[in-house]
């Protein structure tokens, strides 16, 4: 019997678990603890709409603030859980806090991957993960200001975009010798290598930083070759490491996140994990494998709810993501991790194509670029393991849905 369902982590995972229990009728009792001051709220535009200031903070609620005035669910914010008693089914806050649970939920999330150089404490280095990072990121912003982005991958590129349009004066490095090569092809990210230039964004690839310069406040970012670049401020997006540590010290099993399986169960049977901070099962690749993307924490979190309310559902779902910068929209569906071809669907030069990538013949992912339509038909093919002769698959008059 489930009377006391705690959730540790206020983000859109946790959101969603308690989106789902209200609308399968739960009617024990939901606790829902946060380390941050806000209500579940959603990340993406943080580095988008919210940055350029085209978005207020109250539109980024995930839910608006009286969907949890409700009898049986109970929010702390501003608690941070510091220990699991699993014999004991408690979790503990750092300040003395206990909260008793039936079954609990991790949805701790992830954090910005810290960078250990010198400099690195000085006013004006920012990372970008929440509101308050954004909002100081903000202050700090205006024409002309010089601004350093560590990093060309969502976060770098994402600010990168904004802050050229907002008049800053750009420059990304990046270590790798392309721009967002964890989930791109070389095309694509050639192409967006020439929007960010055409833009005047200045791209530093193949480059490594020594440190950040400055009298309290940075004034330039060392570069690994001796070279110094001004610097107003700057933005480090160097990627995302998995909240797992309370898992772990709970002796949960984890691995490159808390390993759950299908039903978003981890290693203890009363305790599932949900979004960002776990490692779960892929269908289309056959292996564990950890997501930082909200559709995986939307759709974790309404299995692990379903599960918890008794129903036996399974999650295996086709990944997808996006990333918006200027007036491009890269929709990705599928993990094009293994691919051994690579096909483009209509003309990089109109800004409007797509990266179909195969393994075997088989379609295992797409990027569409300012192509809806291809993204949205591809989720069914990559699902299916369509294999459709190439040829077909290049012809951009040719809708994807009707080549089956
Ligand atoms: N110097 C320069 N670049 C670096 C360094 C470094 N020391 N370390 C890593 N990088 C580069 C990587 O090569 C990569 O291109 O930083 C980039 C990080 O890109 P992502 O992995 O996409 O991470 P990030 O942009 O921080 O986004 C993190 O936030 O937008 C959300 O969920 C989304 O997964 C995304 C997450």
């Amino acid at each position: 019997m489930t009377d006391k369902i705690v959730i540790v982590g206020a983000g859109h995972a946790a959101g969603q678990v308690v989106a789902t229990l209200r609308l399968k009728k739960f009617d024990g009792s939901i606790c829902l603890i946060g380390e941050e001051a806000y209500l579940p709220y959603q990340r993406p535009p943080l580095s988008k709409k919210y940055l350029a200031g085209e978005l207020p903070a109250e539109r980024l609620h995930f839910k608006a603030p009286n969907f949890y005035d409700e009898p049986n669910i109970e929010v702390h914010l501003n608690t941070t859980i510091d220990r699991i008693d699993r014999a004991a089914k408690v979790v503990q806050s750092n300040d003395g806090l206990e909260f008793p649970y039936d079954k609990l939920v991790i949805s701790l999330g992830a954090h910005a991957r810290h960078i250990d150089l010198p400099g690195i404490e000085l006013a004006g280095v920012h990372y970008l993960r929440t509101i308050p990072d954004v909002d100081r990121i903000r202050e700090e912003f205006g024409p002309s200001r010089r601004l350093v982005i560590v990093g060309a991958g969502y976060i770098g590129l994402e600010v990168a975009a904004v802050a050229a349009q907002l008049g800053l004066d750009v420059t990304v490095v990046e270590m790798l010798d392309r721009v967002m090569s964890r989930v791109v092809s070389a095309q694509v990210s050639e192409f967006y290598q020439h929007e960010h230039a055409d833009h005047g964004v200045k791209l530093l690839l193949s480059t490594g930083i020594k440190g950040f310069a400055g009298d309290g406040h940075v004034a330039a970012v060392d570069l690994a070759d001796g070279t110094k670049i001004p610097a107003d401020l700057v933005v480090i997006g160097i990627g995302v490491v998995p909240n797992t540590r309370l898992a772990a010290d709970a002796g949960l099993e984890v691995s490159n996140g808390i390993l759950v399986n299908d039903r978003c169960n981890t290693s203890d049977p009363d305790i599932y994990a949900v979004g960002d901070c776990t490692c779960h099962p892929n269908d289309l690749l056959g292996r564990q494998i950890r997501l930082e993307s909200v559709h995986n924490a939307l759709e974790q979190a309404k299995t692990a709810a379903a599960n918890i309310c008794g129903e036996d559902q399974r999650y295996a779902q086709v990944p997808w993501f996006w990333s918006d910068q200027y007036d491009l929209k890269l929709q990705i569906a599928g993990l094009s991790q293994d691919y051994d071809q690579t096909i483009i669907r209509g003309d990089p030069a109109e800004r409007s194509f797509s990266c179909l990538y195969l393994n075997d013949g088989k379609l295992i992912a797409v990027d569409a670029i300012n192509r809806p339509k291809d993204f949205m038909q591809s989720k069914k093919l990559i699902a299916d393991h369509a294999v459709i002769d190439p040829a077909l698959l290049a012809d951009s008059d040719l809708e994807l849905k009707d080549m089956v």
